[in-house]
Formats: structure tokens, sequence, C-alpha cells
């Protein structure tokens, strides 16, 4: 793991056993989507980016569609009966057992939690030598949550859970636990063996733990989540829409952050691992999917849809209801309105006219389209691809271009007109 020079070993457990009855849906609530990623897969991917050197996770309710998404890239415990937290914990002892070092445990179903946050975490509970540490927020209002129990000095003693808290308890403790921890390995499994299911719910509560290491003098201790929204779950389809908004400002604002201009940041998607130069300026409606890299100065939308594999160069115009799927276009070419291009390559300094359609796909495969530098597109031209236009070609409005067009030329491919009397009434 890479965090502050600390070679410290770090699993990441990943808690993905649950129903989520509340989403209403035939599939398991951990492969709905935000954006084009599915709830488990961006919590993976957190695991990963963190710098974990194993990632474990416990699965149960739907697991086949679980492990269908993530594949063997982590180990798989099973959990057949949800009776808690501690009992999925328990169910991944095999891949605990052995191992020295730092394990996080993290929700399959709370998939926006910041990686800086996590690293920030993991590189407190080892330079305070914590056992148990964990993330917690405060809430205004935090009905339903565990509540962080701590002494006069501040100290962590414990938690306790919504439905076994007392009154006094429910009214005044506003520091709650989003179920997110940092522990070390094998204090974890001694603790995890002394639970027991003697509460309101008859369930095991991995909250426990922090009892059961405090009464053994074991150290323990807590980071505040500084944006509550972190650590917000999914478990239904009002929580999966307000999670996509979330996520939609925070992309947002990172590259106005960078020096991106968007008009309108309700109206405009930018999916993950986007790239966008300096200046260039983001009009409403647009849609920006993921590993799309635009350049500098470029004017993008209104209502542009730039699908997957993209490369856009600088000074490039992608204007009014445009669609692009694998393209690249070179520096200072325009594709100002109404074109769909798909499987194409566009040279420097081109216009692209209003209506240009690439008739990329044959029915059984998709062509592809090479347009040179320096070429001029009429409005409402078809390329049947495959096909090449050369460089400083010039092609005609209307035509449908079936052959390869050589350097230079201008070519015209549509019926000539033809003038005919109108019939008398
Ligand atoms: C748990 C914490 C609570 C915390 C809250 C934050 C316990 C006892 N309580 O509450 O302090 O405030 O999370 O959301 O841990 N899961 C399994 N198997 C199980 C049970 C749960 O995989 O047997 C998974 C769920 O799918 C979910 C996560 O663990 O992703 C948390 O379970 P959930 O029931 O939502 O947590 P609570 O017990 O309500
Ligand atoms: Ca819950």
């Amino acid at each position: 793991m890479k965090i502050d020079d600390e070679n410290e070993y770090v699993m990441t457990l990943i808690m993905a056993a649950g129903k989520g009855t509340r989403m209403n849906s035939n599939k398991s609530k951990l492969v709905h989507k935000i954006y084009d990623k599915e709830l488990v897969r961006r919590v993976v991917d957190l695991a990963e980016n963190i710098g974990s050197d194993e990632i474990v996770a416990v699965v149960g309710h739907l697991k086949d569609q679980v492990q269908a998404v993530l594949g063997d890239e982590v180990h798989y415990a099973y959990q057949e009966e949800l009776l808690g937290t501690g009992h999925a914990v328990m169910q991944a002892k095999p891949f605990l057992e052995g191992k020295k070092g730092k394990v996080v445990i993290l929700y399959g179903d709370v998939p926006i939690i910041r990686p800086e946050t996590l690293k920030n975490l993991i590189s407190k509970s080892i330079k305070n030598k914590e056992y148990a540490t964990l993330l917690t927020a405060i809430y205004e209002n935090p009905t339903g949550y565990g509540r962080i129990i701590r002494d006069e000095g501040g100290n962590i003693k414990g938690i306790v859970e919504e439905k076994d808290a007392d009154p006094l308890q429910k009214k005044h403790i506003k520091e709650i636990n989003s179920g997110i921890y940092c522990f070390d390995i094998e204090e974890l499994l001694r603790a995890i063996d002394k639970i027991k299911p003697d509460n309101a719910q008859g369930e095991y509560y991995l909250t426990d733990v922090i009892k059961i290491m405090n009464d053994e003098g074991l150290k323990t201790g807590a980071v505040i989540v500084e944006d509550n929204t972190e650590i917000l779950g999914v478990n239904d389809r009002s929580q999966l829409e307000l999670l996509t908004r979330v996520l939609r400002m925070r992309i947002n604002s990172y590259h106005m952050k960078q020096g991106v201009t968007i008009e309108d940041v309700n109206t405009t998607y930018i999916y993950d691992d986007v790239q966008i130069g300096m200046d260039t300026v983001i009009h409403p409606n647009t849609i920006i999917k993921s590993g799309v890299t635009i350049g500098e100065n470029c004017e993008i939308g209104p209502n542009a849809y730039i699908r997957e594999n993209c490369e856009i160069g600088s000074h490039v115009k992608v204007g009014n209801c445009v669609e692009l799927k694998k393209v690249k276009i070179a520096d200072n070419s325009k594709v100002p309105h109404l074109t769909y291009l798909g499987d194409c390559e566009v040279g420097m300094g081109c216009n692209i006219g209003c209506g240009t359609i690439t008739c990329n796909y044959d029915g059984t495969s998709k062509h592809k389209t090479i347009i040179g530098d320096n070429c001029f597109v009429g409005s409402n031209v078809n390329f049947v691809a495959p096909v090449k236009i050369e460089d400083n070609t010039l092609i005609a409005a209307g035509s449908t271009i079936t052959e390869d067009v050589p350097e230079g030329k201008m070519a015209i491919a549509r019926e000539r007109q033809v003038l005919k009397e109108k019939k008398k009434k």
C-alpha cells in the first residue's frame, strides 16, 4: 500500500450480501448503475484506488449477478443467511487469518466515498496505532444510524444501534457510525469471535467489536468525515438519483476548478475519468462519457452526446445535436450541428457540414470513415464506411460517398437536378 511510505498490508472487505428490497427490482441493488458503473464496481474501483493489496467481497443475495460484474478481480466469501454485519465479516475469516496489517470495511451500496478520505482513515489508524478507526459523521438528524459513544475525554467507547439506544442517547448524540472502518486484522479476528447476537435485532453486530476492544484496553479512534455526502448509501431509486446528482456536481466542480466553463451544471453530465482542457466551454444538455478526452479552447454542445472512446483535439467545435462514438477529431476542426460520426477519424482544419452521417454499421459489423486534413464536407453528406477521404478534398452537399476520394479532389455523388413541366390542374 502506498500511504506515507508505510508498507502496511491492507485488505479491503466489501459487504455485498444484502437484499436491497426497496429498489423494487429483479436485479441486485449492487448492479444498478451510477452513470455507466455498477454500485459495487465503484466500490471495488475505490478499493483499488487506495492501493488495497487484496479485496474480498462478501456476497449472498443474487450473488451471481454481483460476481458477473466483478469477475475474478476480487476474492469471494459467502454469507448464506443475513445474520448481521459481524456475521458477514465472520464469513471472510479464512481470508483474514494469518495476515498482519489493516482491513478496511466498505459497503457495496456506499459507492461515492472519496479515495482521499479512506487513505486518511488508514494513515491515521497506522500513525495513531489504533486497533479500530471509525469513519463517523455529524448528522442533524441521526435517526436510523448507530450512535458513537464517547467518554468525557472524547475517547470512543462504543457504538449503540438506533434500536438499542436509550431515549437520551437517541436525543443527544449527533455523531453517527458510517459503517466504514479500518481495523487491525489480528485484533479484529480476536474480537469478532466474542460478538453475541444479544440485542434488539438478534444480529451479530460488527459494531460490538469497538466495545470489546475498548474493554481490553486496545486503542480505538475516529475520523469525522468533512463532506457527509460521501457516506450516502443507496437503498431505493430516489437515493440512486440523489447519489448520481451528488457525483455529477462533484465531477462538474472538478472540471470547473481545472478551468473548464460549464454553463449549466444541472444539465451537464460528465462521466468518470474524462479529461477536458482549459478554456473549453460546455454548453447545456451535454453528455460526455467515461474516458473521453477533449483539448483546450473547444466548444461543446448544446445537446452534444460524446460517447465512449472519443479523442477531441484543441480549438474544436462539437455543436448542437452532434453524437460522436469512437471518433478522433484533430485540432481546429468543426462539427457544428446535427451530425452523427461513429468509428471515424477527422483530420485538422476540417468543416463537417450540418446533417453529416457516417453509415458505419452494415448490420453485421462496424466500419471506419477516415477524413484527412483541411477537408470541407458539405451539408447532408452520408459516408458509407469503410471509406477514406484524403486531405484537401471537398465533398459536395447531399452526396452519398461510397468510394474513396483522392487528395485535392471534389466529389459529388448525387442525382443531377432535372427540371420538368408542372402538371396542369
Ligand atoms: C450498520 C451499522 C450502523 C451504521 C450503519 C450505516 C451495524 C450493526 N450497524 O447499520 O452502526 O450506522 O450501518 O449505514 O453494523 N450486510 C451484509 N450482511 C448482513 C448484514 C448487512 O452483507 O448480514 C451489508 C448490507 O447489505 C449493507 C451493509 O452490510 O450493505 C450494512 O447493512 P445495513 O443493514 O444497511 O446496516 P445496519 O445494520 O442498518
Ligand atoms: Ca441501513
